[in-house]
């Protein structure tokens, strides 16, 4: 018996840092610990802001790059793994008029988001699909969302996007890339850690930009095109690179 729930405790122990779900759950407890006094910095702090002025100028930010990219009044936008609504609250805040679905794995971050945006919708989602009609959505968007998960279900999100997309919509998101010198500290840290035989903490993955011009070929994407972190021609710099891709018009 005793050996039966040691083993159990083993697989459990291999198993939870693995499960993206319950470490950003743990993640956001221990913000909302870290700061009782304060809910909107443990929330800031939640989604990898470390003030609120950053995480309300982030926000700017990526309705910025949303602006960019095509975002207009009368759209239907999809905000994948929003979080408490970085950018659902920075939408509100610039008059953006349109339909918003946010869907993240976390319910506080949901409630959070509904809380702040009342009139948003946002859904606690976990499997790698989007809660939407198929061809309902003319922006699917995600930051810092790719950055957390395995390959495998980025190309599952990817996909699913294609399906809910209109034809002529297209897909904006952001990810770590492997090689990228503005990337090579944080890919760097994670491998010392490891080899030191210390907890990386939550899951970060880096991915190439050729295994994302082979999935939007294998998809049936226009090319992508990318943006480089430092680049702020168009919009404040996001340091993570962004990468767009349309659903060929019908
Ligand atoms: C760094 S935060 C970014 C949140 C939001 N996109 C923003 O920029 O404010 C990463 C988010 O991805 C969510 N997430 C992690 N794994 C996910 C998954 N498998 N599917 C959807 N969202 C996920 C987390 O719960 C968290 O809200």
């Amino acid at each position: 018996m005793a050996m039966m729930g040691l083993a159990r405790k083993l697989v459990g122990a291999r198993r939870r840092p693995l499960d993206a779900s319950l470490a950003y759950q743990d993640h956001l407890k221990a913000m909302l610990r870290l700061h009782p006094h304060d809910r909107d910095l443990a929330f800031a702090e939640g989604v990898g802001s470390k003030t609120v002025e950053l995480f309300r100028s982030q926000g700017d930010g990526h309705v910025a790059v949303l602006r960019h990219h095509g975002l207009t009044d009368g759209m239907a936008v999809y905000d994948l793994g929003c979080g408490c609504g970085r950018t659902a609250q920075a939408l509100v805040r610039s008059g953006w008029q349109g339909r918003y679905i946010g869907a993240d794995i976390v319910p506080g971050f949901i409630d959070e988001l509904r809380r702040k945006c009342p009139g948003y919708v946002a859904h606690v989602h976990k499997a790698p699909t989007l809660c939407a009609d198929d061809a309902t959505l003319d922006i699917v968007y995600h930051w810092s969302v790719f950055t957390h998960l395995p390959p495998e279900e980025c190309f599952l999100y990817l996909e699913d996007s294609w399906r809910a997309l209109k034809p002529g919509g297209r897909t904006v998101f952001s990810f770590l890339e492997i090689g990228e010198p503005l990337h090579q500290d944080a890919f760097m840290a994670r491998v010392r850690l490891l080899r030191a035989g210390k907890p990386t903490g939550l899951l970060d993955t880096f991915l190439h930009r050729d295994w994302i011009c082979h999935w939007a070929r294998q998809l049936g994407f226009s090319e992508p095109s990318f943006t480089n972190g430092a680049d702020e021609s168009h919009h404040p710099a996001f340091w993570q690179t962004l990468v767009a891709m349309q659903k060929p018009a019908a």
